[in-house]
């Protein structure tokens, strides 16, 4: 009988651990958190009378707030800028413009902070679609919200973003208030009405920025603000954005992760669909420091393979990983690029792009190199020449 008070204390011990670490440990660390001001003065102090950050949502916006909760938006957006860290001369983390701030979802990492006012926080934490923590900063038109989230696919044929036309009153002519909808593929045009519930959506929708600094975290510049004037310009003019671009390079990497035949990589039968590998033998690709860092050694990995003991997310793995593609070592620059691509940006991962002329670079460097020879995880770590940079996630 003895036992029964040791498995209680056990189960006490338990549940007070877990308690004491989420609950009173948060707490500890993000509870008393308050809105604070820009830091506009050189000593750092707060100036008298600024404006406190964040402001809280008000009126319609914040009854959207629900709606975007009922709605179940949050099961394909997230809420969250990721931060990035590189280590420094001295092993000390240095923020640095994480991907999310490259591809223009936001000008610096959230914060905890950030969410300090927010009733229900809708951190999110798939990516099907889009960051949403600046959408309000993307100057979109309410009109083109409404369009959006009335039928995506008018606006984005291929988009699996869910149409919301229970939202709308349709018509046939156009009526006070209402907004156009064109659709090219069916050349058809409707006359919509926004419901309430569609204003106070997209009122929400549209106050979602974090376009000012914390004491904790200051605006990143981005590359194109850095380049020069002319570069600038000339980027204006093309009419893709980079995140149509990459949309598409992870489209194209999927073809080739997932094809099995000719001009296919093949990876999703040794690395599944679930990018988790099989136990024992395929190591994971989703959560993994080797496809999350150092460019150079993942190019290396899809031109010549790989063998030898390594370890993944913890797990000491010894298989042999022969040339991808089908024949074995013939994926193009282009192929290699996209499918590295989408292993980066798949299955909660998220790093930079691959482009093909990074691919070439490391072709032309190793050109020597014969297809048969497999890499080993010592060979490349000896030769990898980048820092690896961490992608981590606030949400976990
Ligand atoms: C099944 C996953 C999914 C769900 C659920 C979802 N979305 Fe999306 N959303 C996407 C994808 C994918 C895109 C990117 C393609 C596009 O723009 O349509 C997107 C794009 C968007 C965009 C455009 C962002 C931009 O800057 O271009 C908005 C706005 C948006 N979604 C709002 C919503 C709202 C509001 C809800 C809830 C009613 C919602 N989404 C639910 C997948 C989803
Ligand atoms: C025949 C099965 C097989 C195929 C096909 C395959 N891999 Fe692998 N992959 C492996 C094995 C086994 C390892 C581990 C090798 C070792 O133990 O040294 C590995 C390791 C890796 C690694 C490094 C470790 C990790 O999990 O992050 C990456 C990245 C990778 N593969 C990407 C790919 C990509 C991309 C493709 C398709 C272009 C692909 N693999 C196709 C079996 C395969």
């Amino acid at each position: 009988m003895n036992n029964i008070f040791k498995f209680a204390a056990g189960v006490f011990a338990t549940l007070s651990f877990a308690w004491l670490s989420f609950v009173v440990g948060a707490g500890i660390q993000y509870g008393d958190l308050s809105p604070e001001a820009e830091r506009e003065e050189e000593d750092g102090s707060r100036p008298k009378d600024a404006d406190l950050y964040p402001v809280p949502l008000l009126g319609l916006a914040q009854q959207g707030a629900k709606e975007y909760l009922s709605l179940g938006c949050m099961t394909c957006h997230t809420q969250q800028v990721r931060l990035s860290y590189e280590k420094g001369p001295k092993n000390e983390p240095k923020y640095i413009p994480s991907f999310d701030v490259e591809r223009g979802w936001g000008d610096r990492p959230s914060m905890p902070r950030d969410y300090v006012l927010q009733e229900h926080v809708m951190l999110g934490n798939t990516r099907i679609g889009p960051d949403l923590a600046n959408l309000g900063m993307r100057e979109h038109k309410d009109d083109w919200i409404h369009q959006h989230i009335f039928e995506p696919q008018s606006l984005i044929p291929e988009s699996v973003c869910p149409p919301s036309p229970f939202l709308y009153e349709q018509s046939d002519s156009a009526a006070e208030g209402s907004i156009k909808i064109y659709s090219s593929d069916t050349n058809q045009t409707r006359h919509v009405i926004p419901s309430s519930r569609a204003k106070r959506l997209v009122s929400y929708l549209q106050s979602l920025k974090q376009d000012y600094e914390l004491p904790e975290m200051s605006f990143f510049e981005r590359e194109e603000d850095t380049e020069g004037g002319e570069v600038a310009e000339a980027s204006e003019t093309v009419p893709v954005s980079p995140r149509v671009l990459l949309a598409q390079q992870i489209d194209s990497g999927e073809k080739v992760y997932t094809t099995l035949g000719a001009g296919g990589g093949l990876c999703i039968s040794c690395h599944q669909a679930s990018g988790l590998g099989v136990p024992g033998a395929f190591p994971p690709l989703a959560g993994s420091d080797w496809v999350l860092g150092d460019k150079e050694r993942l190019i290396k990995i899809s031109m010549y393979g790989l063998m030898g003991e390594i370890e993944v997310n913890g797990i000491k793995y010894n298989g042999v990983m022969t040339a991808p593609g089908v024949p074995s070592g013939s994926l193009t620059d282009d192929q290699i690029a996209d499918v590295l691509t989408y292993i980066r940006n798949n299955w909660g991962n998220s790093a930079s792009a691959v482009s093909a002329s990074e691919v070439a670079t490391v072709r032309e460097a190793i050109k020597d190199r014969p297809i048969t020879s497999m890499w080993t995880s010592a060979e490349l770590q000896a030769s990898s020449t980048q820092q690896s940079v961490e992608d981590i996630s606030p949400a976990q």
